[in-house]
């Protein structure tokens, strides 16, 4: 065919009437009288319903076609009320270019068997929209840092010693010695920021969580940022200003995204800053527990339903968090870290203010009883010309939840990997 193809998407844009158009796409649905054949065709922009009448030079491939084949087609656009998008292809030329074997997923839509076959559920209406939605939130980090001057800087995915604690490490054989999976950029990050300043990296990050919950993944997409000379009060402010300028780009953005996935968007619309901030002691208060209580997945979403606007919670007991985490100079039992927990997920990211001093370093590993031979070049960098600095973790997946109104975390990644999923 020399056709010149069109998007679907496009097509149905066309200011005038009767355009005649060709596309590339695939068979998402097929139903057949005994004069007319209905394809519902989509490629990645839209869908459009084709018609192929009997007479037509179509007809015979019209028949042979089944859901999921690929084809070209050629034919007249019309604008029609009844077409499902209110448009209407009348095909007069159509070629099979991959004939589809019966689609496996037709009857059988369990969670547990549309996971099985994830390679072909990834191409579905319900997918879609969601790694489109994912796609700008990508676009919209990216956008945002370059906007205030920042570095996009990477680290490895081996390393030799735990940034988030022990118990979620990935341990590899790694030429005969071990070495884990990275859980967070951040230790390279603070070497990183001597020379850069402004840094911010979107990569894996690995954590073999036992826990099955909806919200957590042993891969997942890590946003960090890290940035010298910047103190917690500030931190804070950068997050929100960062999350604000997210939804409102997706707003923009996504709308017919957000229609498709049924996504009420009037708390977005609402979301704006100063975040609450609410510290580790008053939450306590509300939820009625005591001092050293670790907060449930559940306690987060509850805190945040009930304030019904995301939530900065700060200031946690030290041996509670990581062990770069500086302590609060007014209050010694706790360290300038803060965690926002988002509606209906939780915890979404997660920072806080480093220690900067090479003391107060030494004494932190020693009391999270971690070896210091094993961060012997994280010390260095207290000696070389240290500065306050903070940063933090976001985790892509949980935004995604949010944004999208997605149940389970495993429908904002496309290949998901869990504790029991490692295929396809
Ligand atoms: O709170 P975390 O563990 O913080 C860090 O890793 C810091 N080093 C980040 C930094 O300061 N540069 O993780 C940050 C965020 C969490 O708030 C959460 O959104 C996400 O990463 N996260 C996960 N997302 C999906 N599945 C998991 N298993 C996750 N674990 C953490």
């Amino acid at each position: 065919m020399s056709e010149k193809f069109i998007p679907i998407g496009r097509a149905l844009s066309l200011e005038s009437d009767e355009k005649h158009v060709s596309f590339r796409c695939w068979v998402h649905r097929k139903r057949g009288q005994k004069e007319l054949i209905f394809l519902i065709l989509r490629d990645s922009t839209g869908q459009i319903q084709a018609i192929i009448k009997k007479d037509s030079d179509a007809w015979k491939e019209a028949e042979k076609i089944t859901i999921e084949s690929s084809c070209e087609v050629t034919g007249k656009v019309k604008q029609d009320s009844r077409a499902p998008t209110g448009y209407e292809l009348q095909v007069s030329k159509l070629k099979i270019i991959g004939l589809s074997e019966a689609f496996p997923i037709q009857k059988d839509f369990s969670e547990e068997y549309l996971r099985k076959v994830r390679h072909l559920w990834v191409r579905s209406t319900k997918l879609v929209p969601i790694f489109k939605v994912r796609s700008k939130i990508f676009e919209a980090i990216r956008e945002f840092y370059t906007q205030k001057g920042y570095y996009e800087i990477q680290s490895p995915s081996f390393t030799k010693s735990a940034s988030e604690g022990g118990s979620t490490l990935f341990k590899v054989d790694y030429f005969g010695q071990s070495a884990y999976l990275t859980q967070s950029w951040q230790l390279y990050a603070e070497a990183l920021m001597f020379g850069l300043e402004k840094i911010y990296c979107i990569a894996p990050s690995f954590r073999a969580e036992k826990s099955r919950t909806r919200r957590h993944l042993a891969e997942y997409w890590h946003h960090e940022m890290e940035t010298a000379w910047m103190e917690f009060d500030e931190l804070l402010k950068f997050e929100e200003e960062l999350i604000t300028f997210i939804v409102e780009y997706i707003l923009q953005h996504c709308e017919k995204e957000l229609k498709e996935l049924g996504r009420d968007t009037s708390d977005l619309k609402k979301i704006k800053a100063p975040f609450i901030r609410m510290k580790y002691k008053e939450a306590l208060k509300r939820l009625g527990k005591s001092w050293g209580y670790d907060l449930t997945d559940e306690d987060e979403r509850k805190l945040v339903a009930d304030l019904g606007a995301p939530v900065f919670l700060t200031h946690f007991p030290r041996d509670m968090k990581a062990f770069y985490m500086k302590v609060d100079p007014h209050d010694k039992k706790v360290v300038l870290a803060g965690d926002l927990l988002i509606p209906g997920v939780g915890e979404t990211t997660g920072g806080s203010e480093r220690i900067s001093d090479e003391k107060e370093l030494k004494e932190s590993l020693k009391l999270f009883k971690l070896k210091t031979k094993d961060y012997d070049w994280y010390m260095d960098l207290r000696k070389y010309g240290s500065v306050p600095h903070s940063g933090f973790g976001l985790g892509v997946e949980r935004l995604v939840m949010w944004l999208t109104g997605t149940e389970h975390i495993m429908d904002t990644i496309p290949f998901p990997r869990t504790a029991d999923r490692l295929e396809p």
